[in-house]
């Protein structure tokens, strides 16, 4: 006999650690559009790097405008009246969906292996983090595919008057580089659920684990064009998408300068709908009265995580005047246990940055920090000979108007502000463009309470920091973003709400 509840989820949430694969083969290297493979329409590809050890991984075909339109065509084709894709029952999009979370934990070590290896993210992380993650994300919105159902409302007449939840329709998804899979799965799951369809363009510098994500795409059984994957460059393939008249709606993450782009290209074009999850400067304010080990630890976590390329990093932590020495004295004690190395390897705990370009770009908020003043305890420069490794930096002493306050760094920098009171603290969290995250550690429950409101900020954490999951909706105030991801609110991003009025005929009328 079966026993009870053992095929409800078959993936254990804590599986034991592997070892990463030794000799990956990189097999999926072209467009994916129609559920084939397809050279560019210029000949043209690009090169993706090892950033652990700057070799080069392999060439990918690289998609700009014309591919783009053939992937918008396939998309929009598979949209159309009367498809597969329109007229499959929307349980079967979730059963679709699930069987989508069943390869991938299948093939969970080639994808980790594949995200360490394409993006420097520790094989640990990859494998017990992102993938848990993505798998929990597309079984979440599989379990919604035929729950998001609209109303019946008490109209004004003689009507019978309901909403339906239809798809948006072709939806152009950009995504970034610090976590390629989970940002792909965050895109399409909660897109399919409602029944949109796709064209994503991976970051440049991490394509190979989307273009496997095609593969099993097609194995689980989605019809043609349903999901196209298109790699490229911003400029190209990316300025494509967001300029592009047959494009319903566009989804990005990334920076805040894209966003800007992304946002007046939909204005100048169609006037597609634009979620935009953005960069941060995410405050966190620890009161004297917090456990001091546990705000220690969530504040070094919650920015040296992934080497600070998070856009929830708590880049500015502000610690009140009677522990805060002794709050620097630990996190320092924290910042210098670190060990750095190929992220592939057991026992290392920071990889190296995504690239040159961002590698040089903290370098450089460093030596900022250093002339603007702030105190540096300790790291401070690049890390070993090969690979774009930056040594764990900690800085004290800092002020609001020093660049490292100020700049989004996105790499493992951490700044440590000094504050007096709970009203100057609100207003120097707050004195910012951005709002994506926030954080307050106290045991004082009023305290706590305030800061949940006075925070600006689309998640705030109380007494803990990056507890994320697909159930709950993610998003920035101010310039962070636009619209939420994931959670219910997260598909209302991908539907619209269509009002049907029907004329009730009444006796005497
Ligand atoms: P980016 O915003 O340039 O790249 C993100 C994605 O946008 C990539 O797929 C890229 O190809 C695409 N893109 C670039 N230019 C585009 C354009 N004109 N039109 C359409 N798509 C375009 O970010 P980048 O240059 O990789 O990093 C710069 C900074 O952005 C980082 O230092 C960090 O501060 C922030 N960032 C924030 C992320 C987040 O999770 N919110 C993720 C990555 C970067
Ligand atoms: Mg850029």
């Amino acid at each position: 006999m079966k026993k009870q509840g053992s095929d409800s989820n078959p993936a254990p949430v804590n599986p034991a650690l592997p070892e990463p694969l030794k000799d990956l083969k990189i097999k999926y290297t072209k467009i994916f559009i129609n559920n084939e493979w397809h050279d560019s329409v210029s000949g043209k590809k690009f090169a993706v790097f090892n950033p652990a050890t700057e070799e080069k991984i392999c060439d990918i075909e690289e998609g700009d405008k014309a591919d783009v339109d053939k992937a918008v065509k396939a998309a929009r084709k598979a949209f159309e009246l009367g498809s597969t894709w329109r007229t499959m029952d929307a349980s079967e999009r979730g059963r679709l969906l699930n069987k989508l979370a069943d390869l991938i934990e299948r093939d969970r070590l080639i994808l980790a292996t594949m995200e360490s290896i394409d993006g420097g993210k520790l094989f640990s992380t990859a494998y017990l983090m992102d993938l848990g993650a993505c798998i929990r994300t597309l079984r979440y919105c599989a379990g919604w595919a035929d729950k998001n159902h609209g109303r019946t409302m008490p109209m004004d007449g003689n009507f019978f008057t309901f909403t339906r939840h239809e798809p948006i329709g072709v939806c152009g998804q950009i995504i970034p580089w610090n976590f390629p899979l989970v940002m792909f799965v965050w895109k399409i799951a909660p897109a399919l659920c409602c029944g949109n369809t796709v064209v994503v363009k991976p970051a440049e510098q991490t394509p190979l684990s989307a273009l496997y994500m095609g593969s099993l795409i097609k194995e689980a059984g989605f019809p043609p064009g349903v999901v196209n994957i298109v790699p490229g460059f911003g400029p190209t393939a990316g300025a494509a998408i967001s300029h592009h008249m047959d494009i319903d709606k566009v989804a990005f993450t990334g920076s805040t300068e894209v966003g800007k782009l992304i946002k007046e290209a939909a204005g100048k074009s169609n006037l597609k709908r634009v979620t935009l999850e953005l960069g941060g400067k995410s405050p966190m304010v620890i009161f004297a009265d917090a456990d001091l080990d546990s705000a220690v630890e969530y504040a070094h976590i919650g920015l040296f995580y992934h080497q600070g390329q998070c856009c929830i990093a708590a880049s500015r932590i502000f610690v009140e005047e009677p522990i805060y020495d002794e709050f620097v004295r630990r996190s320092i004690e924290r910042a210098k246990k670190y060990n750095l190395g190929n992220p592939l390897m057991p026992g290392v705990q920071q990889g190296p940055q995504i690239d040159k370009e961002q590698f040089e770009k903290i370098l450089e908020l460093i030596e900022s920090g250093k002339k603007e003043g702030a105190k540096l305890e300790c790291g401070g420069g690049p890390w070993g000979n090969k690979g774009y490794f930056i040594q764990p930096t900690v800085f004290s002493n800092v002020t609001d108007d020093m660049r490292i306050a100020k700049e989004e760094i996105f790499g493992p920098v951490q700044q440590i502000m000094k504050f007096k009171t709970t009203e100057e603290v609100i207003r120097r969290a707050n004195n910012t463009s951005y709002g994506l995250a926030a954080a307050v550690f106290t045991k004082d429950v009023d305290k706590a309470m305030t800061f949940t409101s006075a925070l600006q900020a689309g998640t705030v954490w109380v007494n803990c920091y990056s507890a994320m999951s697909a159930q709950c909706p993610f998003g920035g105030f101010k310039m962070s973003g636009n619209g939420r991801e994931m959670g219910e609110y997260g598909l209302h991003e991908y539907t619209e709400v269509k009002t049907v009025t029907i004329k009730i005929p009444q006796k005497n009328s």
